[in-house]
């Protein structure tokens, strides 16, 4: 992706686009190539390479759940941002975050875990960032990220989705092919607020997936026909519901619905550490959410921060 250099013109650009699903070729920088963007140019326009189908915060709003639309205080939506993510933690800096929701178009620096980006082309996935404040001592907000995960699940299987399931700590899966990821951040200026950050491949174009490292799905492989805003405000719903009951009733609550949605349960795995990896069957999560893992020098847990996951072949 670009790393958005001229982000003042892109800006217009973006917000056209957003606006008309069109931007005449004339009016797009000189420097930058759509591509990048995950645009594509046809008969002098740039165009989003999926079918138009801009997030609406009048559509979003529409379909919360009642809870979900009690809790909201503010909703937006960009049509470029650097990162959902960033932008509400930067905020949860000045003022509480509590209810706030950001989405975005596009991210030109999405941020994954382990340091890692997280690529969001144009209109073609979605990029969702709730801010909650949660009654819950820091030390225990280990399942937070599973919690999520879990929600994000329910929700798009609400909306048609088959055949997905979640790998330790937070990812969704099509067979071998991560449809999204989570990233939760704590700002501990007022309390706890949660930053919870959500990206989803929607209809990922052909053209970025082959531009990608990882092997990686949608939603729409997973039969899920629903338009962006539909599956936005699914996804904000359950995210509220679950995230209210692991705040009344801790990770414990969620352990078995985790094992049993996990897609490397029971499998032999490598859990990759700084060092090396360390091979062993996958037997649980524990009631913070770390992974158990059956060596042959016995049980081992990981926490999810340090550690990645890989299936052995
Ligand atoms: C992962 O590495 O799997 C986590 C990816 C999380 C991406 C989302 S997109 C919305 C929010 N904003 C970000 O910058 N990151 C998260």
């Amino acid at each position: 992706m670009s790393n958005g250099r001229s982000e003042p013109p892109l800006e217009s650009c973006f917000a056209a686009l957003a606006r008309h699903g069109e931007l005449p070729l004339t009016e797009w920088p000189d420097d930058q190539d759509p591509a990048d963007f995950g645009l594509i140019v046809e008969s002098g326009r740039v165009l989003p390479s999926v079918r138009h189908d801009p997030l609406s915060p009048a559509a979003i709003r529409a379909a919360l759940s009642s809870r979900a639309d009690a809790w909201l205080r503010r909703l937006d939506v960009f049509p470029v941002i650097g990162s959902t993510n960033q932008h509400l933690m930067d905020r949860a800096g000045q003022e509480s975050v509590d209810g706030s929701v950001c989405m975005a178009e596009i991210q030109l620096h999405g941020r994954g875990r382990r340091g890692r980006g997280w690529v969001s082309p144009f209109g073609a996935n979605l990029a969702i960032s709730l801010g909650v404040a949660v009654d819950v001592p820091p030390a225990r907000l280990g399942g937070a990220a599973l919690v999520a995960g879990l929600a994000v699940l329910d929700a798009v299987e609400t909306r048609g989705a088959r055949g997905l399931c979640l790998k330790w700590p937070n990812d969704l899966l099509l067979g071998d092919a991560k449809v999204g990821g989570i990233l939760i951040e704590v700002s501990q200026r007022r309390g706890v607020e949660l930053v919870i950050g959500i990206g989803l491949n929607v209809t990922l174009p052909e053209a970025v997936k082959r531009r990608l490292p990882d092997n990686v799905g949608d939603l729409s492989r997973a039969g899920v026909v629903a338009a962006r805003s539909e599956i936005a405000a699914a996804v904000v719903s359950s995210v509220i519901d679950f995230v209210g009951a692991f705040e009344r009733s801790g990770f414990e609550a969620f352990r078995a619905a985790f094992d049993a949605r996990h897609g490397y349960h029971g499998r032999t795995c490598d859990v990759l550490l700084a060092d090396g990896p360390v091979t062993g069957t996958v037997v649980g999560v524990s009631a913070q959410g770390e992974l158990t893992l059956r060596t042959a020098e016995g049980d081992r847990r990981f926490n999810a921060g340090d550690v990645s996951l890989r299936q052995k072949t």
